[in-house]
Order: structure tokens, then sequence, then C-alpha cells
């Protein structure tokens, strides 16, 4: 199992660091809005603190554009996986980076024939959002159940499952039960997943009772 943490905030990822939770990093252009850098700029500080893969996402939807963009995000370092959103031409860049030994994450996956489509051109990983598929009332985790069985029925299959749009807890374990490969979850979401009721009651009243002692 992998986590990544879905940011491009570097306190949040230091934060996930600190815990030894961040076997890398996705971004998206959303994240990047958020640090007011330019995307290289976020990109090239966040591969200073982070050893593994950095999901860096293109904006081209035309293959050559997304080419372009992925070979100059690429250049920023080694760590480099070029994120891709699911499209027509986004599918033949993907064959073009698998040509070029560059690692690739096809995103925005919300159907298991997007997923078959994506890992048969050669990505590396593909990004379904289970918390998106569940704003709509679709069950993000069936999605998963989904790809999971798919891509376990042929073991050629080397694409890895990164699930995404992680809004709860519950969205990981329900994920972590299926089999999924790696989550990416934003900050917050992991600071709950440490948290639970009965632990804080659990640990007052053991430092309460401690007051007792002779
Ligand atoms: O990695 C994609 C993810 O950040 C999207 O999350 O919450 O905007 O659906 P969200």
């Amino acid at each position: 199992m992998k986590i990544y943490v879905d940011s491009a905030d570097i306190s949040e990822i230091e934060a996930a660091q600190a815990l030894g939770l961040c076997d890398g990093v996705t971004t998206n252009p959303t994240l990047i809005a958020k640090t007011g850098k330019s995307m290289t700029q976020a990109i090239k500080d966040i591969c200073a603190i982070v050893e593994g893969p950095v999901h860096a996402e293109v904006l081209s939807l035309d293959k050559e554009g997304i080419i372009k963009e992925g070979m100059e995000l690429a250049k920023v370092s080694d760590s480099i996986v070029v994120k891709i959103p699911m499209c027509h031409d986004g599918l033949k860049a993907v064959r073009h980076f698998y040509d070029e030994g560059i690692p690739t994450n096809v995103t925005l996956i919300f159907s298991a024939s997007q997923a078959i489509l994506a890992a048969k051109a050669g990505a590396s990983n593909v990004c379904p959002f289970v918390g998106r598929l569940d704003d709509i009332s679709v069950a993000g985790s069936d999605l998963i159940e989904d790809i999971v069985t798919i891509f376990d029925n042929y073991p050629e299959i080397e694409t890895q499952i990164i699930v995404a749009s992680v809004r709860s807890p519950m969205h990981v374990v329900d994920s972590a039960l299926l089999g999924a490969d790696i989550f990416t979850i934003p900050g917050k979401v992991l600071t709950q997943m440490e948290k639970h009721p009965l632990t804080d009651i659990g640990i007052a009243k053991f430092l309460e009772d401690a007051k007792k002692f002779t």
C-alpha cells in the first residue's frame, strides 16, 4: 500500500512526511492555483522535498500540446509523473510517453471502460475519483471494485490504481478493503484518519486515573 499526499501545499506535504505518510504527491491545476505559484515553481518546490513520484498535470487536450507540456514537466525532475486528463488525444499521448519511458497518470477516471483504455494505452497509473462520484449519488467504491477486479483478471496489466478525490477516511478504508494500490489523500483527511472519540475518552480516563497513583 502506498499513500500519496493530494496537495501542492508544502507545509501540508511536510506534515505528512513527519508521519512517514508521503510515498508521493499528486497535484492538479486547482491545487497549484491555491499556492499562488506558477506550475513550474510549485512542482520544483515539491520535488525539492519529496523523494517519491510527483504527479504534475498538463492543461492541453491535443496530443502535440500534451506531449510538449509533459516533456517540459518531465525535465523538472526524474520524479515527475505526467498527469493527463482522460480524453481521446490524451490516450495517444500516453502511448508516446510509454514509448519514451516517462511514467503517466490518466486522471478524471469515472468509468471502468476509461480505466481499461488508459491501461491498454500504457498508463502507469489511473486516477478514479471516488468523491466526485459519491457527489452525484453514484457509489465511488463500486468503480474501485470494478477496476481492481478487471486489472486483477489480467496480470499483464501493470497500471496502478490511485484512489483520488478522497474526502473522508471511509473512502480510504473502503478502497483498501478492495485492494487499491495507492491512496492520494488531502492533509485534512489524513488528520481525520487519526481520530476516534473513544481514543480521546480513553486517554482522558487514563490520565485522570494516573493522578491516583501513590
Ligand atoms: O487528485 C484529484 C483530487 O484532488 C480531486 O479531489 O475533492 O476536488 O474531487 P476533489
